[in-house]
C-alpha cells in the first residue's frame, strides 16, 4: 500500500513547540517510527508551512497513492483551498491531530477539512498518524 504522510504548516517544529501538548519528539523521529510501523507498505513524508504546496502535494498525490494521512495544522480551521484540493482528486484523505482539538481552544473545534475527508483522528499524539494510516487497511 501507497501512503503519503503530509503535515501542514508549523509541525516541523514538533518536539520543539508547546512540548506539553505535542511532545518532545521531533517530525523526524516521529516519521521514522510511522515508517517501521509501516515496514511492508510504501511510505512517503512530507511537510510545508506554505498552503499551496500543500494544495499541490495532494492534486500530485492522486492517482499515485492509496491513501493520504493529511495533519494541515492549523490549516484545518480555515484553508478552503485545502479542502478543495481534498474535493479534487479521488485519493482518500484521513485528517489527523496529535492532540485532541476538541478539548482545546473554541477555534480548533472546527474543521473545514473534515466534510471532505474519508475520517478524523485526533488525540493519540504520533499514534494518529499510525491510527490513520491503518484506516486505509480495513
Ligand atoms: C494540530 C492541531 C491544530 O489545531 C494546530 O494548529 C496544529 C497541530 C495537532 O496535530 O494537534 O498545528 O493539527
Amino acid at each position: 500500500m501507497k501512503l503519503l504522510f503530509l503535515n501542514g504548516v508549523n509541525l516541523n517544529l514538533t518536539g520543539k513547540r508547546e512540548p506539553g501538548v505535542y511532545g518532545t519528539e521531533t517530525l523526524e523521529s516521529i516519521n521514522r517510527d510511522i515508517a517501521a510501523h509501516f515496514a511492508e507498505d510504501e511510505c512517503s513524508f512530507y511537510q510545508s508551512n506554505l498552503e499551496g504546496e500543500i494544495c499541490t502535494a495532494i492534486q500530485n498525490a492522486d492517482g499515485v497513492y492509496d491513501g493520504i494521512i493529511l495533519n494541515a495544522g492549523a490549516f484545518t480551521h480555515y484553508s478552503y483551498a485545502i479542502r478543495d484540493a481534498i474535493a479534487s482528486v479521488s485519493v482518500p484523505v484521513v485528517e489527523v491531530h496529535m492532540s485532541n482539538v476538541h478539548s482545546r481552544e473554541e477555534f480548533r473545534n472546527k474543521s473545514v477539512l473534515s466534510e471532505v475527508c474519508k475520517g478524523v483522528i485526533c488525540g493519540f499524539g504520533k499514534n494518529s498518524y499510525i491510527l490513520a494510516g491503518e484506516s486505509f487497511k480495513l
